[in-house]
């Protein structure tokens, strides 16, 4: 690197870190071929400019003016706390925890941490993947077009998410608690950050069955992928027997095809039987 290039590499590292004047020596300014304009004093030794061990023979003409806006420094990855031990907290301690929560990026653009809805006696807990504009916007999980869905197919359970009774109660919860911008799926790190809470969740309802809505609950809870495939078939969350089927928002995507609407509804359907069977038994 010849010194006019180190100097000016200074001079732009300078100039990203917010420094708005460099003193220069009369012999750096004579390398960079520059008049020397009056300089405010910086304010400590450290901040001055430091010159370049070797000065070159041949100084082309530099000016610094021109150089192009300083591009901001790459944002140095955020570093959140790591997510409290609730594994034993009661529920208000771990509500307080929820809705205290720093521990992944997802807390800088929430308006609300979406616990739960639903009670938290009931035999049957559906996972979601996380809130919505809609969720975040009322604090409740699944009240948008999917929610509305949901609700519906809580209803053909003869099941009622506002009822305490067990006999027809709902618990209803998602993989992440605060609202991924732009719905996009939740990252694996935030999905990790809030998974200690939902295990919490989950160990203090003790469902007897769990209905996992969509891909990310499934990845999220057993490490597997492909809705597809899973779907009707038993596997166990947290030694519960759990039925994945499709997200309410993958099955409204075909509202405008009534065949395919109609089929995909049917194949929930078929995996809601299953479970409306399994909670059946004694
Ligand atoms: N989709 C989800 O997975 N959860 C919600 O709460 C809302 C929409």
């Amino acid at each position: 690197m010849t010194v006019i290039e180190q100097l000016i590499r200074i001079v732009r590292e300078r100039q990203r870190r917010g420094v708005k004047f460099a003193e220069l020596s009369p012999h750096n300014l004579a390398v960079l071929g520059m008049r020397r304009t009056p300089v405010p004093a910086m304010s400590t030794p450290a901040q001055r400019f430091a010159p370049p061990a070797q000065p070159s023979p041949v100084a082309p003409a530099v000016d610094l003016s021109a150089a192009p806006p300083a591009t901001p420094p790459p944002s140095a990855p955020a570093v959140f706390p790591p997510p409290p031990d609730v594994s034993s907290a009661d529920w208000d301690a771990l509500c307080q925890a929820c809705l205290s929560c720093q521990c992944c990026g997802l807390c800088a653009t929430r308006h609300s941490v979406v616990v739960e809805d639903g009670c938290r006696t009931a035999p049957l807990m559906f996972i979601g993947e996380g809130p919505g504009a809609d969720e975040d916007a009322q604090g409740v999980p699944f009240v948008g077009r999917a929610g509305q869905l949901l609700t519906r197919m809580i209803g053909a359970m003869g099941r009622d998410r506002a009822s305490a009774d067990p006999a027809k109660a709902v618990y209803i919860a998602n993989i992440v608690k605060c609202r991924p911008p732009g719905n996009r799926n939740p990252l694996p790190e935030e999905g990790k950050a809030c998974l200690g809470y939902l295990h919490r969740q989950i160990a203090l309802v003790k469902p007897k069955v769990i209905v996992l809505l969509g891909n990310v609950a499934l990845k999220f809870l057993t490490g597997r992928s492909g809705i597809m495939s899973a779907r009707g078939k038993w596997i166990e969350v947290c030694g519960i027997p759990a039925m994945p089927t499709f997200h309410p928002s993958y099955v409204i995507r075909f509202e405008r095809d009534a065949k395919q609407f109609h089929d995909t509804k049917l194949l929930v359907w078929q995996d809601l039987q299953q479970v409306m069977d399994k909670l059946s038994e004694n």
